[in-house]
């Protein structure tokens, strides 16, 4: 059974959704992600940093309610927060990420907007394990991406999408039949 959490609009998640994929639960930092509104609100929980003395408690309290509804699997789908310890133990081996350049190279939140200041010939979509670092953990599987010579932020993020939205549900329904 899979988690996913989303921070944004959320159309990872609508790949995974439309996959067919185990999906029993939802999590945000942002109670405003208008990805949150893709699944029925029962499946949904919000946990902001505000509401919480810390990161590690907030990291906790969000690793438990995904273990009460029977999360094995966890996905972030454009989840813009770094996880702690307190989450990652709980979940071994077993949180995903998907990110939009050819990692290592370009980690971070702004990975688009520096590949093309960079002035790059060949972006990427990558998914990998998750780990403390900031995008880093070992890669599961990579796709590239031509960039244009008239690329914008949005047109090059859309190409990468496009293949975001093959790849991730393709590495999370093999890590599912592991
Ligand atoms: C995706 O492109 C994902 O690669 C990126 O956020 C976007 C979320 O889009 N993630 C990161 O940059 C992680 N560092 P979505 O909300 O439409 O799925």
């Amino acid at each position: 059974m899979i988690g996913v959490l989303v921070s944004g609009r959320g159309t990872n998640l609508q790949a995974l959704l439309d996959a067919g994929l185990p999906i029993v639960a939802v999590a945000s930092n942002r109670r405003d992600a208008p990805a949150l509104r893709r699944v029925p609100e029962e499946a949904t929980a919000v946990f902001e940093l505000a509401d919480y003395t810390d990161r590690n408690a907030r990291d906790a309290a969000m690793a438990a309610w995904l273990k009460s509804r029977g999360v094995e699997l966890v996905v972030l789908a454009g989840y813009m927060h770094v996880l702690t310890a307190a989450f990652l133990d709980r979940f071994p081996e077993a949180v995903v990420n998907v990110h939009p350049s050819l990692l290592p190279d370009f980690p971070g939140m702004h990975a688009v907007e520096e590949q093309l200041a960079a002035g790059i010939s060949e972006s990427g979509a990558t998914v990998h394990i998750v780990d403390e670092g900031v995008d880093s953990g070992h890669v599961l599987a990579q796709e590239r991406v031509p960039v244009l010579p008239n690329d914008t932020p949005s047109t090059l993020h859309e190409r990468i999408q496009d293949v975001e939205h093959r790849l991730l549900p393709k590495v999370v329904a093999e890590l599912c039949a592991r």
